[in-house]
């Protein structure tokens, strides 16, 4: 798989995956592992994902980047969050803060912990095109290394400012939502479309088509089904798309 500033360019989302079941996330983390994913994407808001990730990574947590938030309104209970990632994790490699909920608050002691080696990286994240003037101001204060938005053919907003900005001030990219939530799945294209572009399924081609816009370092699709996670990791391999073939997907797409 091709690697970019965070490592393999497939992670895995954990929003509506596994929950709670520490049994399927070591299913689906196990599938993921096995198909060189390394970043994975979760949440104080996962409903109980976190820890659910930290038991199904067990003695792989090495190889595995963790890119977690905070999704606090208050300093407090933020720390307090943070302290728990570090019991499930032993430290966090990308700490993003959830929706840009009180983050020049949350900014302050996150950058504490990143001086003091407890954080890689620290990243911001928002999935609304009505956010995306204040995320453009957080990126501008140039104290984030990584932002998180939403990119796939039905959601382009981030292509008007966003991807040029994190460019200019190099933050690197991390896209959720690739597959729009999976209603971007709803419609199967023919198979000799899916030939044309050298790809086996239709998730592999939305993946694809965000991956080949070079200002993106990652997507993070979600899923709860091994095999998705496995098909998903296809993704990451060269050659990537032109605009023709970019085109087509966004044809395919509409
Ligand atoms: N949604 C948001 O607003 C949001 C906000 C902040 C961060 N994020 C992060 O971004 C991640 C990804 O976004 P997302 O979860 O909203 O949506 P997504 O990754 O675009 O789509 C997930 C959906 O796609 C399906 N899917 C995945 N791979 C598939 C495959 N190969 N074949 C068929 N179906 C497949 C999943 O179902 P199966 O389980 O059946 O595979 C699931 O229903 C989140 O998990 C989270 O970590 C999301």
């Amino acid at each position: 798989m091709e690697e970019r500033r965070l490592g393999p360019v497939v992670g895995l989302g954990t929003w509506n995956t596994f929950g709670g079941d520490a049994t399927l996330a070591r299913e689906v983390v196990g599938a993921a592992l096995d198909a060189r994913c390394r970043l994975f994407d979760s949440s104080p808001m996962y409903r109980g994902a976190e820890a659910s990730l930290g038991a199904a990574l067990g003695g792989a947590r090495p190889q595995a980047r963790i890119a977690t938030k905070i999704w606090a309104s208050s300093t407090d209970e933020g720390r307090e969050q943070f302290r728990r990632q570090v019991e499930w994790f032993g430290r966090v490699e990308i700490e993003q803060i959830h929706n840009l909920v009180e983050w020049r608050g949350q900014l302050r002691w996150l950058e504490r912990d990143r001086d003091e080696g407890r954080v890689d990286m620290l990243g911001v994240t928002h999935y609304s095109p009505h956010a995306f003037a204040e995320l453009a101001d957080a990126l501008r204060t140039g104290r984030f290394d990584v932002v998180q938005l939403p990119l796939n053919p039905d959601e382009r907003e981030c292509e008007r400012e966003l991807l040029p900005l994190a460019t200019e001030l190099g933050i690197a990219v991390i896209v959720m939502r690739p597959l729009g939530e999976g209603s971007l799945l709803r419609r199967s294209p023919p198979v000799e479309a899916l030939r044309e572009l050298g790809v086996e399924s239709w998730p592999e081609a939305l993946l694809k088509w965000a991956l080949s816009d070079e200002r993106v370092d990652a997507v993070i699709p979600a899923t709860r089904n091994p095999a998705h996670a496995r098909a998903n990791a296809r993704a990451g391999d060269p050659p990537w798309f032109g605009s023709e073939e970019r085109r087509l997907v966004e044809r395919l797409a509409s």
